[in-house]
Protein backbone atom coordinates (compact mmCIF):
# COMPACT_ATOMS: atom_id res chain seq x y z
CA UNK A 1 0.00 0.00 0.00
CA UNK A 2 1.81 3.29 -1.02
CA UNK A 3 1.95 6.56 1.23
CA UNK A 4 -0.70 8.09 -0.89
CA UNK A 5 -3.45 6.07 0.33
CA UNK A 6 -3.08 7.26 3.41
CA UNK A 7 -2.64 10.67 2.28
CA UNK A 8 -6.11 10.66 1.25
CA UNK A 9 -7.61 8.70 4.06
CA UNK A 10 -6.76 11.62 5.83
CA UNK A 11 -8.44 14.00 3.31
CA UNK A 12 -10.87 11.83 3.65
CA UNK A 13 -11.76 11.85 7.22
CA UNK A 14 -11.24 15.42 7.29
CA UNK A 15 -14.25 15.88 4.94
CA UNK A 16 -16.20 13.22 7.13
CA UNK A 17 -15.33 15.36 10.06
CA UNK A 18 -16.71 18.47 8.64
CA UNK A 19 -19.30 17.06 7.67
CA UNK A 20 -20.17 15.46 11.35
CA UNK A 21 -19.34 18.98 12.87
CA UNK A 22 -21.74 20.81 10.04
CA UNK A 23 -24.36 18.08 11.08
CA UNK A 24 -23.77 18.65 15.14
CA UNK A 25 -23.94 23.12 14.59
CA UNK A 26 -27.05 22.97 12.12
CA UNK A 27 -25.42 24.67 9.72
CA UNK A 28 -26.21 22.99 6.71
CA UNK A 29 -29.61 22.31 5.87
CA UNK A 30 -31.73 18.96 6.36
CA UNK A 31 -31.53 18.36 2.47
CA UNK A 32 -30.03 20.21 -0.84
CA UNK A 33 -32.98 19.05 -2.59
CA UNK A 34 -32.99 18.06 -6.15
CA UNK A 35 -35.80 16.04 -7.97
CA UNK A 36 -34.64 12.63 -9.73
CA UNK A 37 -34.10 13.79 -12.99
CA UNK A 38 -31.45 16.56 -11.78
CA UNK A 39 -29.78 14.40 -8.98
CA UNK A 40 -28.60 11.93 -11.82
CA UNK A 41 -27.71 14.99 -13.57
CA UNK A 42 -25.43 16.23 -10.37
CA UNK A 43 -23.84 12.75 -9.54
CA UNK A 44 -21.43 11.04 -11.70
CA UNK A 45 -23.28 7.11 -11.52
CA UNK A 46 -21.25 5.26 -14.02
CA UNK A 47 -18.94 3.12 -13.44
CA UNK A 48 -16.02 3.45 -15.96
CA UNK A 49 -13.18 0.68 -17.00
CA UNK A 50 -10.48 3.09 -15.93
CA UNK A 51 -9.74 3.25 -12.41
CA UNK A 52 -10.51 7.05 -10.55
CA UNK A 53 -7.95 9.67 -9.47
CA UNK A 54 -8.02 10.76 -6.08
CA UNK A 55 -9.58 14.09 -7.39
CA UNK A 56 -12.32 12.26 -8.29
CA UNK A 57 -13.19 9.87 -5.65
CA UNK A 58 -12.97 12.54 -3.25
CA UNK A 59 -15.71 14.89 -5.36
CA UNK A 60 -17.73 11.36 -5.13
CA UNK A 61 -17.61 11.14 -1.76
CA UNK A 62 -18.47 15.15 -1.19
CA UNK A 63 -21.29 14.60 -3.73
CA UNK A 64 -22.64 12.00 -2.07
CA UNK A 65 -22.32 13.66 1.20
CA UNK A 66 -23.97 17.38 -0.06
CA UNK A 67 -27.16 15.36 -1.51
CA UNK A 68 -28.12 12.83 1.03
CA UNK A 69 -30.52 13.54 4.12
CA UNK A 70 -28.71 14.87 6.99
CA UNK A 71 -30.67 12.58 9.27
CA UNK A 72 -28.48 13.60 12.24
CA UNK A 73 -29.03 17.72 11.38
CA UNK A 74 -31.54 18.55 14.59
CA UNK A 75 -34.36 19.55 11.56
CA UNK A 76 -34.85 15.99 10.91
CA UNK A 77 -37.98 14.57 12.05
CA UNK A 78 -38.85 12.60 9.12
CA UNK A 79 -38.76 9.10 10.41
CA UNK A 80 -38.56 7.11 13.63
CA UNK A 81 -34.40 6.99 13.77
CA UNK A 82 -32.19 9.97 13.62
CA UNK A 83 -29.19 11.28 15.37
CA UNK A 84 -25.49 10.71 15.88
CA UNK A 85 -23.14 9.58 18.64
CA UNK A 86 -20.17 9.24 18.88
CA UNK A 87 -19.35 5.90 19.72
CA UNK A 88 -22.21 4.65 17.55
CA UNK A 89 -19.62 6.50 14.65
CA UNK A 90 -16.60 5.02 15.60
CA UNK A 91 -18.26 1.42 16.66
CA UNK A 92 -19.08 1.10 13.05
CA UNK A 93 -15.68 2.48 12.06
CA UNK A 94 -14.03 -0.29 13.78
CA UNK A 95 -16.90 -2.89 12.73
CA UNK A 96 -15.74 -1.98 9.15
CA UNK A 97 -11.79 -2.42 9.93
CA UNK A 98 -11.96 -5.64 11.60
CA UNK A 99 -14.75 -6.64 8.91
CA UNK A 100 -15.82 -10.33 10.23
CA UNK A 101 -18.68 -12.41 10.63
CA UNK A 102 -20.74 -13.27 13.72
CA UNK A 103 -21.08 -16.89 13.15
CA UNK A 104 -18.35 -18.34 15.03
CA UNK A 105 -16.13 -16.80 18.11
CA UNK A 106 -13.54 -18.14 15.84
CA UNK A 107 -13.85 -15.27 13.22
CA UNK A 108 -15.68 -13.05 16.33
CA UNK A 109 -14.23 -13.41 19.35
CA UNK A 110 -14.88 -9.89 21.14
CA UNK A 111 -17.81 -9.56 19.04
CA UNK A 112 -19.78 -12.59 19.73
CA UNK A 113 -19.01 -12.02 23.87
CA UNK A 114 -20.09 -8.18 23.40
CA UNK A 115 -22.98 -9.57 21.59
CA UNK A 116 -24.10 -12.21 24.07
CA UNK A 117 -23.56 -10.02 26.79
CA UNK A 118 -25.81 -7.33 25.30
CA UNK A 119 -28.30 -9.56 24.63
CA UNK A 120 -27.98 -11.44 28.25
CA UNK A 121 -28.43 -7.39 29.58
CA UNK A 122 -31.76 -6.71 27.38
CA UNK A 123 -33.58 -10.18 28.00
CA UNK A 124 -32.84 -8.99 31.77
CA UNK A 125 -34.33 -5.53 31.00
CA UNK A 126 -37.26 -7.01 29.46
CA UNK A 127 -37.71 -9.72 32.81
CA UNK A 128 -37.05 -12.97 30.38
CA UNK A 129 -35.12 -14.66 33.50
CA UNK A 130 -34.47 -17.48 31.28
CA UNK A 131 -34.43 -15.89 28.06
CA UNK A 132 -32.39 -15.93 25.10
CA UNK A 133 -31.61 -13.66 21.51
CA UNK A 134 -29.95 -12.37 18.65
CA UNK A 135 -28.85 -9.72 16.42
CA UNK A 136 -31.27 -9.66 13.50
CA UNK A 137 -31.32 -6.85 10.34
CA UNK A 138 -33.94 -4.84 11.64
CA UNK A 139 -37.71 -4.89 12.77
CA UNK A 140 -39.06 -6.27 9.70
CA UNK A 141 -36.54 -9.63 10.53
CA UNK A 142 -36.91 -9.63 14.34
CA UNK A 143 -40.74 -10.02 13.66
CA UNK A 144 -40.52 -12.61 11.09
CA UNK A 145 -38.33 -14.69 13.41
CA UNK A 146 -40.64 -14.18 16.02
CA UNK A 147 -43.66 -15.31 13.43
CA UNK A 148 -41.24 -18.23 12.29
CA UNK A 149 -40.54 -19.66 15.88
CA UNK A 150 -44.32 -19.88 16.73
CA UNK A 151 -45.41 -21.53 13.27
CA UNK A 152 -42.44 -24.30 14.63
CA UNK A 153 -43.55 -24.11 18.14
CA UNK A 154 -47.32 -25.00 17.31
CA UNK A 155 -46.53 -27.04 14.15
CA UNK A 156 -43.61 -28.80 14.89
CA UNK A 157 -42.92 -30.57 11.38
CA UNK A 158 -43.22 -27.33 9.39
CA UNK A 159 -39.07 -27.09 9.71
CA UNK A 160 -38.97 -30.89 8.20
CA UNK A 161 -41.94 -31.59 6.04
CA UNK A 162 -43.49 -28.08 5.29
CA UNK A 163 -46.98 -27.21 5.61
CA UNK A 164 -48.87 -29.68 3.57
CA UNK A 165 -50.83 -31.15 6.15
CA UNK A 166 -51.48 -28.70 8.56
CA UNK A 167 -54.90 -26.99 9.24
CA UNK A 168 -54.86 -23.12 7.98
CA UNK A 169 -52.80 -21.23 10.43
CA UNK A 170 -54.00 -17.80 11.42
CA UNK A 171 -51.93 -14.89 12.88
CA UNK A 172 -53.37 -11.98 14.90
CA UNK A 173 -52.24 -8.42 14.77
CA UNK A 174 -54.41 -4.56 15.33
CA UNK A 175 -54.98 -2.88 12.29
CA UNK A 176 -52.29 -0.57 13.44
CA UNK A 177 -49.16 -3.10 13.44
CA UNK A 178 -46.53 -2.63 11.01
CA UNK A 179 -46.65 -4.10 7.90
CA UNK A 180 -43.97 -6.83 8.22
CA UNK A 181 -46.12 -8.91 9.54
CA UNK A 182 -47.89 -9.53 5.91
CA UNK A 183 -44.16 -10.37 4.90
CA UNK A 184 -43.77 -12.19 6.92
CA UNK A 185 -47.28 -14.51 6.90
CA UNK A 186 -46.08 -14.32 3.12
CA UNK A 187 -42.78 -15.69 3.45
CA UNK A 188 -43.72 -18.16 5.95
CA UNK A 189 -46.27 -20.16 3.76
CA UNK A 190 -49.52 -19.07 6.18
CA UNK A 191 -50.37 -16.57 3.47
CA UNK A 192 -50.73 -12.95 4.17
CA UNK A 193 -54.77 -13.26 3.88
CA UNK A 194 -54.52 -15.27 6.88
CA UNK A 195 -52.85 -12.53 9.05
CA UNK A 196 -55.94 -11.11 10.79
CA UNK A 197 -55.81 -7.57 11.47
CA UNK A 198 -57.45 -6.40 14.76
CA UNK A 199 -59.77 -3.50 15.22
CA UNK A 200 -58.22 -0.69 17.35
CA UNK A 201 -60.07 1.91 19.51
CA UNK A 202 -59.38 5.64 19.14
CA UNK A 203 -55.68 5.22 20.87
CA UNK A 204 -54.92 3.48 18.20
CA UNK A 205 -54.64 0.24 20.54
CA UNK A 206 -56.31 -3.39 20.05
CA UNK A 207 -59.77 -3.68 20.72
CA UNK A 208 -59.43 -6.76 23.80
CA UNK A 209 -63.05 -8.36 22.63
CA UNK A 210 -62.41 -8.17 19.09
CA UNK A 211 -59.17 -9.90 19.50
CA UNK A 212 -60.92 -12.88 21.17
CA UNK A 213 -63.76 -12.48 18.65
CA UNK A 214 -61.77 -12.73 15.80
CA UNK A 215 -60.07 -16.07 17.18
CA UNK A 216 -63.12 -17.46 17.99
CA UNK A 217 -64.34 -17.07 14.42
CA UNK A 218 -60.78 -18.75 13.26
CA UNK A 219 -61.46 -21.46 15.07
CA UNK A 220 -65.21 -21.98 13.86
CA UNK A 221 -63.73 -21.96 10.10
CA UNK A 222 -61.74 -25.06 11.80
CA UNK A 223 -58.23 -22.96 11.28
CA UNK A 224 -55.42 -22.98 14.11
CA UNK A 225 -54.77 -19.67 15.88
CA UNK A 226 -51.36 -19.86 16.18
CA UNK A 227 -49.63 -16.21 17.00
CA UNK A 228 -50.69 -13.07 18.18
CA UNK A 229 -48.67 -9.73 18.28
CA UNK A 230 -49.27 -6.57 19.93
CA UNK A 231 -47.10 -2.91 19.26
CA UNK A 232 -44.83 -1.37 21.61
CA UNK A 233 -45.15 2.21 19.81
CA UNK A 234 -47.54 2.08 16.83
CA UNK A 235 -45.64 4.29 13.93
CA UNK A 236 -48.57 6.70 14.02
CA UNK A 237 -49.68 7.08 16.66
CA UNK A 238 -47.14 5.74 19.34
CA UNK A 239 -49.48 3.01 20.92
CA UNK A 240 -48.52 0.41 23.37
CA UNK A 241 -50.96 -2.03 23.51
CA UNK A 242 -52.60 -3.43 26.31
CA UNK A 243 -50.00 -6.46 26.90
CA UNK A 244 -51.70 -8.13 29.71
CA UNK A 245 -54.54 -8.45 28.65
CA UNK A 246 -53.15 -9.87 25.38
CA UNK A 247 -51.37 -12.33 27.17
CA UNK A 248 -54.32 -13.64 28.81
CA UNK A 249 -55.57 -14.46 25.53
CA UNK A 250 -52.80 -16.18 24.24
CA UNK A 251 -52.51 -18.32 26.96
CA UNK A 252 -56.61 -19.40 26.47
CA UNK A 253 -55.46 -20.00 23.28
CA UNK A 254 -52.23 -21.44 23.16
CA UNK A 255 -50.95 -19.06 20.74
CA UNK A 256 -47.34 -17.21 21.15
CA UNK A 257 -47.67 -14.15 22.12
CA UNK A 258 -44.80 -11.86 20.49
CA UNK A 259 -44.40 -8.25 21.20
CA UNK A 260 -43.15 -5.78 18.23
CA UNK A 261 -41.29 -2.92 20.42
CA UNK A 262 -39.50 -1.84 17.08
CA UNK A 263 -40.21 1.61 17.54
CA UNK A 264 -41.09 1.96 21.03
CA UNK A 265 -39.35 -0.97 23.18
CA UNK A 266 -36.13 1.81 23.83
CA UNK A 267 -38.32 3.25 25.77
CA UNK A 268 -38.27 0.01 28.41
CA UNK A 269 -34.74 2.39 29.65
CA UNK A 270 -37.07 4.98 31.30
CA UNK A 271 -38.11 4.11 34.61
CA UNK A 272 -40.73 6.59 34.47
CA UNK A 273 -42.27 5.18 31.50
CA UNK A 274 -41.51 1.54 31.81
CA UNK A 275 -45.10 0.99 33.53
CA UNK A 276 -46.26 0.96 29.27
CA UNK A 277 -44.47 -1.91 29.36
CA UNK A 278 -46.47 -4.32 31.76
CA UNK A 279 -47.21 -7.63 30.72
CA UNK A 280 -43.51 -7.99 28.17
CA UNK A 281 -42.95 -10.51 30.91
CA UNK A 282 -45.48 -13.01 30.13
CA UNK A 283 -44.71 -12.64 26.21
CA UNK A 284 -42.84 -15.02 24.78
CA UNK A 285 -40.81 -12.93 22.24
CA UNK A 286 -39.74 -9.50 21.94
CA UNK A 287 -38.49 -7.15 18.84
CA UNK A 288 -36.25 -4.41 20.28
CA UNK A 289 -34.10 -1.81 18.17
CA UNK A 290 -31.55 0.18 19.28
CA UNK A 291 -31.23 1.77 16.36
CA UNK A 292 -34.68 3.80 16.51
CA UNK A 293 -34.91 5.56 19.95
CA UNK A 294 -30.82 4.91 21.00
CA UNK A 295 -29.87 6.96 18.17
CA UNK A 296 -27.25 4.10 17.20
CA UNK A 297 -26.99 4.00 13.60
CA UNK A 298 -29.06 1.56 11.67
CA UNK A 299 -29.15 -1.54 11.88
CA UNK A 300 -29.17 -2.30 15.49
CA UNK A 301 -32.21 -5.12 16.27
CA UNK A 302 -33.02 -7.90 18.22
CA UNK A 303 -35.13 -10.50 18.73
CA UNK A 304 -35.39 -11.73 22.39
CA UNK A 305 -37.15 -15.08 23.04
CA UNK A 306 -38.05 -15.99 27.35
CA UNK A 307 -37.74 -19.28 25.78
CA UNK A 308 -34.45 -19.75 25.58
CA UNK A 309 -34.53 -23.50 23.38
CA UNK A 310 -36.37 -21.74 20.95
CA UNK A 311 -34.21 -20.25 18.60
CA UNK A 312 -31.60 -23.00 18.34
CA UNK A 313 -34.51 -25.75 18.15
CA UNK A 314 -36.47 -23.94 15.76
CA UNK A 315 -33.66 -23.73 13.00
CA UNK A 316 -32.71 -26.57 10.81
CA UNK A 317 -29.33 -28.29 12.17
CA UNK A 318 -26.06 -27.06 10.76
CA UNK A 319 -23.63 -29.70 9.22
CA UNK A 320 -21.74 -27.07 7.55
CA UNK A 321 -18.21 -28.26 8.98
CA UNK A 322 -16.46 -26.54 7.52
CA UNK A 323 -17.65 -23.41 9.30
CA UNK A 324 -18.30 -24.73 12.72
CA UNK A 325 -16.02 -26.65 14.32
CA UNK A 326 -16.63 -29.43 17.43
CA UNK A 327 -14.46 -27.66 20.22
CA UNK A 328 -14.51 -26.08 23.34
CA UNK A 329 -15.83 -22.56 21.78
CA UNK A 330 -18.53 -24.24 19.85
CA UNK A 331 -21.04 -23.22 22.66
CA UNK A 332 -20.32 -19.55 22.24
CA UNK A 333 -20.75 -20.14 18.16
CA UNK A 334 -23.84 -17.60 17.63
CA UNK A 335 -24.65 -18.96 13.99
CA UNK A 336 -26.72 -21.87 15.10
CA UNK A 337 -29.25 -19.24 16.32
CA UNK A 338 -29.11 -17.18 13.24
CA UNK A 339 -31.31 -17.23 9.83
CA UNK A 340 -28.01 -15.65 8.33
CA UNK A 341 -24.81 -17.54 7.72
CA UNK A 342 -22.63 -13.62 7.07
CA UNK A 343 -23.84 -11.52 9.54
CA UNK A 344 -22.56 -8.35 10.46
CA UNK A 345 -21.40 -7.12 14.15
CA UNK A 346 -24.05 -4.94 14.95
CA UNK A 347 -23.68 -5.31 18.66
CA UNK A 348 -20.31 -3.15 18.56
CA UNK A 349 -21.92 -0.09 18.13
CA UNK A 350 -24.79 -0.95 20.72
CA UNK A 351 -22.65 -1.70 23.03
CA UNK A 352 -19.98 1.03 22.58
CA UNK A 353 -22.67 3.27 22.79
CA UNK A 354 -24.46 2.23 26.14
CA UNK A 355 -21.02 1.87 27.63
CA UNK A 356 -20.68 5.30 26.67
CA UNK A 357 -23.77 7.08 28.19
CA UNK A 358 -24.61 3.92 30.86
CA UNK A 359 -27.76 2.95 32.32
CA UNK A 360 -28.59 6.34 33.68
CA UNK A 361 -27.66 8.56 30.34
CA UNK A 362 -29.98 6.56 28.15
CA UNK A 363 -33.06 6.44 30.46
CA UNK A 364 -32.38 10.78 30.19
CA UNK A 365 -32.28 10.76 26.66
CA UNK A 366 -35.18 8.89 26.65
CA UNK A 367 -37.26 11.58 29.51
CA UNK A 368 -35.74 13.96 27.02
CA UNK A 369 -37.98 12.43 24.08
CA UNK A 370 -40.80 12.49 25.97
CA UNK A 371 -39.90 16.19 27.08
CA UNK A 372 -39.76 17.48 23.67
CA UNK A 373 -42.70 15.74 22.41
CA UNK A 374 -44.95 17.51 25.49
CA UNK A 375 -43.11 20.71 24.83
CA UNK A 376 -44.63 19.85 20.82
CA UNK A 377 -47.95 19.12 22.00
CA UNK A 378 -47.94 22.60 24.31
CA UNK A 379 -47.11 24.85 20.74
CA UNK A 380 -49.55 23.51 19.10
CA UNK A 381 -52.62 23.65 21.68
CA UNK A 382 -51.86 27.21 22.30
CA UNK A 383 -51.67 28.23 18.78
CA UNK A 384 -54.79 29.13 17.24
CA UNK A 385 -54.19 27.62 13.98
CA UNK A 386 -53.38 24.51 14.27
CA UNK A 387 -54.88 21.09 15.28
CA UNK A 388 -53.56 18.67 17.31
CA UNK A 389 -55.27 15.05 15.84
CA UNK A 390 -54.59 12.52 18.61
CA UNK A 391 -53.74 12.68 21.76
CA UNK A 392 -50.08 12.53 22.05
CA UNK A 393 -49.21 8.86 23.50
CA UNK A 394 -45.61 8.87 23.35
CA UNK A 395 -42.83 10.31 20.95
CA UNK A 396 -45.16 11.28 18.09
CA UNK A 397 -47.28 14.31 18.09
CA UNK A 398 -49.59 14.41 14.89
CA UNK A 399 -51.38 17.73 13.87
CA UNK A 400 -52.48 19.89 10.82
CA UNK A 401 -52.11 23.73 9.74
CA UNK A 402 -56.24 24.57 10.38
CA UNK A 403 -57.74 28.21 10.00
CA UNK A 404 -61.18 29.09 8.67
CA UNK A 405 -59.98 29.96 5.40
CA UNK A 406 -58.62 26.40 4.13
CA UNK A 407 -60.78 24.26 1.93
CA UNK A 408 -58.95 21.55 1.46
CA UNK A 409 -56.78 20.88 4.30
CA UNK A 410 -55.65 17.35 3.27
CA UNK A 411 -53.51 19.35 0.10
CA UNK A 412 -52.96 21.98 2.10
CA UNK A 413 -50.78 20.50 4.72
CA UNK A 414 -49.32 18.14 2.04
CA UNK A 415 -48.16 21.40 0.37
CA UNK A 416 -46.79 22.57 3.57
CA UNK A 417 -44.91 19.42 4.25
CA UNK A 418 -43.54 19.21 0.47
CA UNK A 419 -42.10 22.90 -0.03
CA UNK A 420 -41.13 22.22 3.93
CA UNK A 421 -38.97 19.43 2.73
CA UNK A 422 -37.64 20.73 -0.70
CA UNK A 423 -36.58 24.42 1.19
CA UNK A 424 -34.16 21.93 3.00
CA UNK A 425 -35.16 23.49 6.56
CA UNK A 426 -36.67 21.14 8.16
CA UNK A 427 -38.31 16.88 7.71
CA UNK A 428 -41.62 15.78 8.78
CA UNK A 429 -43.87 13.22 7.53
CA UNK A 430 -47.01 12.78 7.46
CA UNK A 431 -49.73 9.71 7.45
CA UNK A 432 -53.59 9.85 7.33
CA UNK A 433 -56.17 9.30 10.59
CA UNK A 434 -58.88 7.95 8.82
CA UNK A 435 -58.97 10.54 6.38
CA UNK A 436 -57.81 13.34 7.27
CA UNK A 437 -53.33 13.82 6.02
CA UNK A 438 -51.80 14.42 9.84
CA UNK A 439 -48.48 15.59 9.84
CA UNK A 440 -46.93 12.92 12.11
CA UNK A 441 -43.82 14.61 13.71
CA UNK A 442 -41.57 11.94 15.22
CA UNK A 443 -39.07 12.76 18.23
CA UNK A 444 -36.44 10.32 17.85
CA UNK A 445 -32.77 12.29 18.39
CA UNK A 446 -32.47 13.04 22.10
CA UNK A 447 -30.59 15.69 21.16
CA UNK A 448 -33.06 18.09 20.05
CA UNK A 449 -33.59 21.06 22.18
CA UNK A 450 -36.75 22.91 22.52
CA UNK A 451 -35.16 25.54 20.34
CA UNK A 452 -35.06 23.13 17.71
CA UNK A 453 -38.70 23.04 18.17
CA UNK A 454 -39.09 26.61 18.21
CA UNK A 455 -37.09 26.51 14.75
CA UNK A 456 -39.08 23.87 13.21
CA UNK A 457 -42.64 25.12 14.14
CA UNK A 458 -41.74 28.58 12.76
CA UNK A 459 -40.55 26.80 9.77
CA UNK A 460 -43.74 25.28 9.54
CA UNK A 461 -45.77 28.67 9.67
CA UNK A 462 -43.72 30.66 7.68
CA UNK A 463 -44.63 28.04 4.72
CA UNK A 464 -47.81 27.88 5.96
CA UNK A 465 -48.67 31.63 5.81
CA UNK A 466 -46.56 31.69 2.21
CA UNK A 467 -49.10 29.50 0.57
CA UNK A 468 -52.25 30.34 2.38
CA UNK A 469 -51.41 34.71 1.14
C1 LIG B 1 -43.80 -0.78 14.94
C2 LIG B 1 -42.75 -1.11 13.93
N1 LIG B 1 -42.49 -2.41 13.66
C3 LIG B 1 -41.56 -2.77 12.77
C4 LIG B 1 -40.83 -1.82 12.09
C5 LIG B 1 -39.79 -2.25 11.10
O1 LIG B 1 -38.55 -2.02 11.62
P1 LIG B 1 -37.28 -1.93 10.63
O2 LIG B 1 -37.43 -0.65 9.89
O3 LIG B 1 -36.11 -1.95 11.54
O4 LIG B 1 -37.35 -3.14 9.75
C6 LIG B 1 -41.07 -0.47 12.32
C7 LIG B 1 -40.32 0.54 11.57
O5 LIG B 1 -40.55 1.69 11.60
C8 LIG B 1 -42.04 -0.10 13.28
O6 LIG B 1 -42.31 1.17 13.55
Amino acid sequence: MNTNYFKTLTKLFDIIIDYIENNIQNSNNVIEYKNPVNLKKELNLKIQNKPISEEQLINEVENYLKYSVKTGNKQFFNQLYSGFTLPGFIAEILTSITNTSMYTFEVAPVATLIEKELISKMCNIAGFEKGSGIFVTGGSNANLIAMFSARNKVFPDSKNKGLYSTKILTAFVSDQAHYSFGTAANLLGIGADNLIKVKTDKEGKMIINELENAIINSLKRNELPFFIAGTAGTTMLGAFDRFEEISKISKKYNCHFHIDGSFGGSIILSNKKRYLFKGLKQADSFAWNPHKLMNIPLVASVILFNDNKVLKSNLTKLTTDYIFHENEEKNCDLGESSIQCGRKNDALKVWLTWKFFGDLGFEKRINNLFEIANYLKFKILEHNSFELMADVQTLTVCFRYNTKNISDLNSFNMKIREELRKSGKSMVNYGYIEKDLTIRFVISNADVTKGDIDVFFQNFIDIAHKINN
